[in-house]
Order: structure tokens, then C-alpha cells, then sequence
């Protein structure tokens, strides 16, 4: 595929220039009430809370980042490791329909499925290509801002990674890249063993498959190096209570064929089908806070023209 197949889908309403170019910084985020609510709300059932919480925790910090980083109306944003689109909707919400969201990623499975959204969800300002973010530059158009969410930590050279993106992305554009980090470990006031358990399994198999375990921590350097002033980090905990989890159990049984192939655990030790109960039983006897991953997330800015 070349340089010229690289392109934004056109965009119907194209918001005045002087506008899609003035960056703002920060926006309102209804974050917090927004996420306590929709718990409140829909606490019927464990598997219901499930997945309310997994989705709107992270995707809220996701957003809230985009928005406080400075994605806004009018713009055009790449998505590097967009994966099924979560990324790319998120962004084609915020940048509205004066603005446009390309999709990149090097598997073609994910790709259909983001596709098949897109269309589902009769969004034209949004597209998707397979691609390897290493074949991003040289682009036939520069987007005003490239974001990824997981996906630096899978890179062998993370400073080649950034510089791609940044070779996609206008002088003066935005990176934005959010990623999760289990460096300093879980916490809790009370032991809650299994939980930790889950945690090493998640985290022993993505580092036995060769990615980063410390992206968040080092990511900062890694932007600077890369060549970008950096503009905004930010280090935020998921958090678990007795009422409000982490989707652990889902991303346990999603991943179990690649636990098992690593050597992590077996199927026997993982039970998957208990797990959500045993979960949910170890967090009520401890009646406290669990913490998990830190999610890192760092926006940086390329050199404006001289
Ligand atoms: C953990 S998933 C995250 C998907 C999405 N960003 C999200 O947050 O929902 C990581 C994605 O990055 C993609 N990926 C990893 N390395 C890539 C590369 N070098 N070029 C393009 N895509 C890549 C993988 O194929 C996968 O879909």
C-alpha cells in the first residue's frame, strides 16, 4: 500500500482552519459523577457491574485525557493500534463532523471488526486500514494528532515507534499515547491474594510475549528522545471496591489460551468459570480498596516550523 492510499476520509463540514489548528488545553470532564452514576444506576448484577465498570473506567480516563490533551472539534486524528475502534469512536465524538479519524493496525482481524462497527454505527468520518505504525511516514497528508492507547509497549524500538507517529502528524501536532503499568505493583489494605494472583498471570503472559512492563514510567523519555516537547503526563490508578471491579475475570478468560501457552498457569489453577465469584467474595471479606495497574498517559507536541 503506499504513501497516496494514507488518508483521512474527506471531510463533509471542514471547520475553519485558524479553528482546527488552535489547540486548546483543557475542556469540563464529567468524568467522576458520570462514572458513579452509571454504576449506581446498573448495579443489578455482578456480570452487569462488570461491565459497566471495566469499559467506563478506563475508556473515561481515555477520554478525558483526549479532551484535556487538546483533541477538539474540526480535528483529523490518526490511531495508531486502533485495535476494534474503541480509540477511533471516542476521538470521531469529540472531533465531530468537521473533523476525521483514520484507524491503523497491522492485524486484519481487529480491522474488520472496527469496519463493521463504523458502518453499524453509520459513521463515515471514520475509517480503518491495516497497516504496521512502522510504514506510517512519509504520509500524503499530515494528521493534526496521532493517539494510541496499548499498544507502545508491544514496540521492540519505542523511540522509532513515536517518531513514525510523529512523522504522520502536522509541525506543532499532538501524540497522545496512554498506556498501562504494573511496576509498582498492586495495593491493599488487607491481603487480597487472588487478586494480585490475576494481576501476575495478566501480567507474566504480556511479558513473556515480549512487551514492555514499565512503558508508562518511561514513556516521557522515550517522547523526548523522539524529538517532542512534552506537554501534559498524567499517572492514574484502577481502582476496585467491593461494589465496583475491574473486568478481571473477562480479561482472564479472554486471554487463557495465551496463559497456558506461556507457561503462567494452567487451566486448573486458573478455574475461570469460579473466578469472577471468587473475585468478588475475596473483595467483600476485605471490605476495601483494591489498586491496580497505573495507566499512564503522556501528550507531547511536534517542533513547530522555525
Ligand atoms: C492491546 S491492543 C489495543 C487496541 C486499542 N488501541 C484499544 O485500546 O482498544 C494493541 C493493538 O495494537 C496493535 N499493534 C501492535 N503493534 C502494532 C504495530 N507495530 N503497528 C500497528 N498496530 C500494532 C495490535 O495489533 C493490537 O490490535
Amino acid at each position: 500500500m503506499g504513501a497516496q492510499d494514507f488518508r483521512c476520509p474527506p471531510i463533509e463540514n471542514p471547520a475553519d482552519p485558524a479553528q482546527r489548528h488552535a489547540l486548546p488545553h483543557r475542556t469540563d470532564s464529567p468524568y467522576i459523577p458520570g462514572v458513579l452514576r452509571r454504576c449506581e444506576a446498573r448495579r443489578t448484577s455482578l456480570n452487569e457491574l462488570a461491565e459497566t465498570t471495566m469499559t467506563d473506567l478506563v475508556n473515561d480516563m481515555t477520554e478525558r485525557f483526549l479532551r484535556d490533551a487538546g483533541i477538539a472539534p474540526g480535528m483529523r486524528v490518526l490511531d495508531v493500534g486502533c485495535g476494534r475502534g474503541d480509540v477511533s469512536f471516542m476521538v470521531a465524538r469529540i472531533v465531530g463532523e468537521g473533523g476525521c479519524v483514520l484507524g491503523v493496525d497491522r492485524d486484519p482481524a481487529p480491522i474488520a471488526v472496527a469496519r463493521r462497527r463504523a458502518a453499524e454505527l453509520g459513521l463515515g468520518r471514520v475509517a480503518f486500514e491495516e497497516r504496521d505504525l512502522a510504514a506510517l511516514s512519509p504520509t500524503a497528508e499530515r494528521f493534526d494528532a496521532a493517539v494510541g492507547r496499548r499498544v507502545l509497549m508491544y514496540q521492540p524500538d519505542p523511540v522509532a515507534a513515536v517518531r513514525a507517529m510523529a512523522g504522520a502528524v502536522r509541525a506543532g501536532g499532538l501524540i497522545l499515547l496512554q498506556e498501562n503499568d504494573p511496576t509498582m505493583g498492586q495495593g491493599s489494605l488487607m491481603p487480597m491474594d487472588l487478586h494480585r494472583q490475576v494481576h501476575q498471570w495478566i501480567w507474566r503472559t504480556v511479558e513473556r510475549e515480549g512487551a514492555s512492563l514499565h512503558m508508562g514510567f518511561q514513556m516521557p523519555s522515550v517522547f523526548e528522545e523522539a524529538g517532542l516537547t512534552v506537554q501534559l503526563v498524567r499517572a492514574e490508578a484502577i481502582v476496585q471496591t467491593p461494589r465496583i471491579q475491574h473486568q478481571l475475570a473477562f480479561i482472564v478468560r479472554a486471554m487463557l489460551p495465551r496463559i497456558v501457552q506461556q507457561g503462567v498457569a494452567s487451566e486448573a489453577e486458573v478455574d475461570v468459570d469460579t473466578l469472577e465469584e471468587r473475585l468478588a467474595a475475596e473483595r467483600t471479606k476485605a471490605n476495601t480498596t483494591f489498586v491496580g495497574d497505573l495507566v499512564f498517559s503522556v501528550c507531547g507536541r511536534t517542533p513547530s516550523p522555525a
